[in-house]
């Protein structure tokens, strides 16, 4: 049926290149949720005047409308490459840092990313979440204190990170053991944690799509410094999705996605004397001790 639309309290929508978005916003005025007419009608003002400033053809409009069709192609129940473009803008990093606003001294977060699965095996502490004794041996450890600086017993420790050639084992499906390097771990009485693993290695986050060329074409990279993921819960404390970073790898300053903080640059202490090798229970002739304390605030 085609029935006439509510057309009371409209201003005339006669549009000039002057007040362009001015015209636009006023056809919001009988929006019924007030959030997104605001959300709406800053993205309108901002991208009006983002075009007034570029002045594209019409040849380089139809570009980006061929962008975003190809993100969105690209985009499936596995891969999210919308994700992605928001992640290299910084857009990931900046709604993540205005909605984790915390006390000093409490830990911050960072991108979750796409490779965390919700089902990793719990384990007792100490166990080593490497499955296929490939890469350098490692230790992490450390506490989990609240503000005030006392242990915190109980805490979820939900870890995960890429193998030694810079692969987290949902890419290399058949290649490395399911749940290799991920797992999760509760705080012992005195807020104490630790675990085996292998030194992570710097990887590419997938290039494959519309935004890895977005980045070769902007000149940029699409590398990650070496992390381990960290989601570290417990009830009536505020929830910290982070990592902790290697500070001796080379993209450490310059992350593709800007989730480098400078308050989870950990430690990497190379261990070599045979008597501490042999008592975390290692055959070779070393391993990286890493520790790492983390701080919960209270929920809000
Ligand atoms: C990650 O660290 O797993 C990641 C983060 C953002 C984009 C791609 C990967
Ligand atoms: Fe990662």
């Amino acid at each position: 049926m085609n029935s006439l639309a509510n057309l009371e309290g409209l201003p005339r929508a006669y549009f000039t290149e002057a007040d362009s978005a001015d015209v636009v916003i006023g056809q919001n005025v009988n929006a019924k949720d007030a959030r997104l007419k605001e959300v709406m009608d800053v993205l309108t003002r901002h991208l009006h005047a983002a075009i007034k400033e570029i002045e594209p053809t019409q040849a380089e409009w139809f570009e980006a409308i061929q962008f975003l069709t190809a993100t969105g192609h690209k985009s499936d129940d596995w891969r999210q490459e919308f994700i992605l473009l928001s992640d290299v803008l910084g857009v990931s990093m900046l709604v993540d840092a205005i909605n984790s606003r915390r006390p000093v001294g409490a830990s911050e977060n960072t991108v979750l990313g796409p490779f965390h699965v919700g089902n990793a095996p719990e384990y007792p502490m100490g166990t080593n979440i490497c499955l296929d004794a490939k890469g350098e041996d490692m230790v992490v450890r450390g506490r989990v204190l609240d503000v005030d600086g006392n242990p915190l017993s109980g805490v979820k420790i939900d870890v995960w990170q890429a193998n030694d050639e810079g692969f987290y084992d949902v890419q290399q499906k058949g290649i490395q053991p399911d749940f290799n390097l991920r797992g999760v771990f509760r705080t012992v009485e005195d807020g104490r944690y630790w675990f085996k693993a292998v030194r992570p290695k710097h990887y590419s986050i997938p290039d494959d799509g519309p935004v890895g060329k977005l980045l070769y074409d902007l000149g940029r990279h699409p590398y990650r410094p070496a992390h381990l993921h960290y989601i570290i819960s417990k009830d009536g404390y505020d929830e910290v999705t982070t990592h902790i970073f290697d500070p001796d790898d080379p993209y450490i300053n310059n992350d593709s996605v800007f989730g480098v903080k400078e308050s989870l640059i950990a430690d990497f202490v190379k261990v070599d004397d045979p008597t501490r090798v042999a008592e975390a229970g290692f055959d070779g002739a070393s391993y990286w001790d890493v520790e790492f304390d983390f701080v919960l605030a209270p929920k809000a």
